[in-house]
């Protein structure tokens, strides 16, 4: 009898159930599994604050910490905009991330050739780019104390305990040893004590990985070096906040932040899974958003998680076959290419699948 596995698909605000939609196809095409999937589908962000006054419930946590993996596809909007920080539907995704652990966040930016036009950077220089970056995502600005907020005054406090960075960075490593054994820290340690310790801490851990060639960068600098010559990159990693600006800059780089998966793993690799676009309410509801990139989260959870990799390569196909045959969502479309919707692009796909 084969084994089961469970997934919990929280599809969000925006434009999240319509990319939740396109990757449940796709999973539904799965039909060599080694294991029985069992999928359950529950609320979170601002879809949960209209209905359970918060961003997410203590039933949906519960839930969480009983899956094999989640799959969500974004939160936010600007029916919830006014609220506090603590209050909106962004909240629930942070806390989903903390109280599960989920501090590895892998962010890969590869360009596909089919869509490299879409990039504003010249083809040359991002034709086969192919960067990982993994950022911290439970610990940093996001969540350290004290926090406050007066009328006219306000503040965030960024800290780190170094055996936090020692396993972000050692995830770091170890996917650099995977590849072309590169590590770019970045940080702000002209600045920060915060990266003062960073620094320190990758150091000493890179004698224990003498084949990786290590090098640090500032923030800033990187910032820079990411649209100047992004293919000097192998593998990044950052702090959270940092890693978020780097990530999305990194997205666009490759073409579309519509195509860019994400994997975030706690210790033992289970995951929450996410596109890294967020919820666009300004194109929900149309049937034009690109689900691309919920699918490729599928892989990852695939690959990573459900130790499937085979599965990995043949969406990753899938998705390959489908826009070299010209098909193309809005945001990635040229001048010849066959405009589909988000939800014939997630049949085609799920039927090459
Ligand atoms: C991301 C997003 C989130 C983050 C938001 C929605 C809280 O930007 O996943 O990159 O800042 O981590
Ligand atoms: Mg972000």
């Amino acid at each position: 009898m084969k084994s089961q596995k469970k997934l919990l698909i929280l599809p969000g605000d925006g434009v999240g159930p319509e990319v939740c939609n396109e990757a449940r196809k796709v999973i539904d095409s799965l039909s060599d599994l080694s294991f029985e999937l069992d999928i359950d589908i529950d609320l979170i962000g601002g879809a949960s604050i209209d209905k359970f006054k918060t961003p997410l419930s203590s039933k949906v946590l519960d839930k969480a910490r009983n899956v094999d993996s989640i799959l969500l596809g974004a939160v936010g909007g600007k029916k919830w905009d006014s609220l506090s920080p603590s209050e909106r539907p962004e909240k629930g995704l942070l806390e989903l991330r903390s109280k599960l652990n989920f501090f590895a966040n892998l962010r890969p930016a590869i360009t596909f050739k089919e869509v490299i036009h879409s990039s504003s950077l010249k083809e040359s220089k991002i034709n086969e780019l192919d960067i990982l970056i993994v950022r911290e995502l439970t610990s940093g600005i996001y969540f350290g104390e004290p926090r406050k907020k007066g009328n006219d005054y306000a503040f965030n406090t960024m800290s780190y305990k170094a055996e936090e960075i020692e396993r972000i960075v050692d995830v770091a490593f170890k996917s650099a040893l995977e590849r072309d054994k590169r590590l770019c820290s970045v940080d702000k340690a002209n600045v920060l004590e915060v990266s003062q310790l960073w620094r320190e801490i990758v150091d000493k851990k890179s004698s224990d990985y003498p084949d990786v060639k290590v090098e640090h960068m500032l923030v800033d600098n990187a910032a820079m070096q990411l649209v100047r010559e992004p293919k000097q990159f192998d593998v990044i990693v950052s702090s959270n906040l940092f890693g978020d600006i780097l990530s999305d800059i990194s997205a666009m780089l490759t073409g579309s932040i519509g195509m860019l998966p994400s994997a975030s793993l706690n210790e033992s690799l289970k995951g929450l899974y996410e596109p890294v676009h967020g919820s666009a309410p300004d194109i929900a509801g149309k049937g034009v958003v690109n689900p691309i990139a919920t699918i490729l989260s599928v892989a990852m959870l695939m690959k990573y998680s459900f130790n499937e990799p085979t599965i990995f390569n043949k969406i990753n196909d899938a998705v390959r076959k489908v826009l070299s045959e010209g098909y193309a969502t809005e945001d990635i479309a040229q001048k010849d290419s066959k405009v589909i919707s988000t939800s014939e692009m997630g049949d085609r796909i799920a039927s090459y699948v």
